[in-house]
């Protein structure tokens, strides 16, 4: 292992355990739940945006699960911010990956990417492209 990945590691470990951003808005603009049904693993976000409607102003998240899921969320609250809708959709699993740090195994990708995936849903729903339904990774 290299110092690189044990340093990665320990920011997950570290976001895991203080989560950035947790907790709840008061008054958001969308806000968006899913879990992933193989381990009962949820996030919730909330999403504040800035007066052109576009653009993310303040994030706020909670959940409940594995350290690789609940780091994600708190990696991903921190990029969210001054992040355009449009940029949000098309936010793919690498940037996931890369937020991270580390190798994601085939096993824990579903961890890695359910924070992502609520909040590119819940994007999707406040824009009306999709039905208002929880995010379920098993779909
Ligand atoms: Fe459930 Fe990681 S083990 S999301």
């Amino acid at each position: 292992m290299s110092m690189g990945s044990d340093m990665y590691r320990q920011q997950i470990l570290d976001h895991y355990k203080n989560p950035r951003n947790y907790g709840s808005l008061e008054d958001p603009d969308f806000s968006h739940g899913g879990h992933n049904p193989s381990c009962g693993d949820q996030l919730e976000f909330d999403v504040a945006l800035a007066d052109d409607g576009e653009t993310v102003e303040q994030v706020a998240f909670e959940g409940d699960g594995c350290a690789i899921s609940q780091a994600a969320a708190s990696l991903l609250s921190q990029q969210l911010p001054g992040m355009t809708l449009d940029e949000i959709e098309q936010l793919d699993r690498d940037d996931v990956f890369e937020l991270l740090g580390v190798d994601i195994s085939p096993m824990r990708v579903k961890c890695a990417v359910l924070a992502e995936k609520v909040v590119q849903d819940g994007t999707a729903i406040y824009r009306g492209e999709r039905d208002d339904e929880e995010t379920n990774l098993e779909d």
